[in-house]
């Protein structure tokens, strides 16, 4: 656990560095300049930025390690063998491009197939989530807990909608949010960001975030987050976890065994 926490002690600085680089971009509404990858999925240069700028960082002080970023999206298939550093430069990129706060970066160092460090940071609301595996969550050092609410109409649930617009996925989607709805939930929500969703959910705010669709580098961070917090995270069907598996369900003790989603 020493060398995990010197590797959270290591990143830290230099997610403070990039946040700030977020922040000046984002006040300046300089965002508004983008790319898409697909359709509905926007890419700016300030997620180009601050990528080429970790990375450099990272791998001048572990040139042996593996490197997997969103917008060079390699190297996945190291996940379960070698020493890998997990970037997501924005998560929330169209939150970014027009200006809502709820945005991310998120970095995670994962050990044979196994997420060990995990920092999610919030640089515009001043949010910083950090986890080391057997060390406990933290938001700005302060420990967090997920919920204890296991009613339905206390709690509150997340989703996302992601960016895929096919017709199987939006009726998947549908479908799933009516099981929700029809228990009579208090709240349904979506932060744009599904790492800070399951921060969220680390934190007690969110009782459950679920979603069909996010990548290694959107949750791998915050899924250490959610277990050191003493939360749970499964695939959404209630089989085990796999960051790589594009299925995420986060919750706390009491709800997991409550919640279970058709395969998709
Ligand atoms: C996306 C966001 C969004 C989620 C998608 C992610 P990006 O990440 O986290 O909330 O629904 O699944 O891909 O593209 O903003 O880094």
């Amino acid at each position: 656990m020493d060398d995990w926490k010197q590797r959270l002690c290591f990143a830290l600085p230099l997610i403070r560095q990039a946040g700030t680089i977020l922040r000046g971009a984002f006040s300046l509404r300089k965002q508004g300049l983008y790319r898409k990858k697909s359709e509905t999925d926007p890419v700016t240069d300030t997620d180009v930025e601050l990528e080429a700028f970790l990375r450099k960082e990272i791998l001048t002080k572990f040139p042996e390690e593996t490197f997997i970023g969103e917008e060079s999206a390699n190297s996945v298939d190291k996940f379960d063998h070698e020493p890998c550093w997990i970037l997501d430069p924005i998560d929330g990129t169209a939150n970014f491009v027009h200006g809502i706060s709820n945005v991310a970066i998120s970095l995670a160092y994962s050990e044979k197939g196994q997420v060990v460090m995990g920092i999610v940071y919030n640089p515009i609301q001043e949010e910083l989530f950090t986890a080391v595996r057997q060390g406990g969550a933290f938001l700005d050092d302060v420990p967090i807990t997920v919920s204890d609410v296991d009613n339905w109409n206390e709690a509150i649930v997340c989703t996302e909608f992601g960016s895929d617009r096919s017709v199987a996925k939006s009726t998947m989607m549908v479908e799933n949010l009516k099981l929700v709805l029809d228990e009579k939930v208090q709240g349904i929500r979506a932060t744009g960001s599904a790492a800070l969703n399951l921060c969220y959910v680390a934190a007690g705010r969110f009782d459950v975030y679920y979603e069909y669709g996010p990548y290694l580098w959107d949750i791998a961070a915050g899924s250490l987050i959610v277990e050191e917090a003493g939360g749970v995270v499964v695939h959404p069907t209630g089989s085990k976890f796999d960051p790589r598996s594009r299925g995420v369900l986060a919750t706390n003790q009491k709800f997991w065994k409550k919640l279970k989603f058709p395969p998709y």
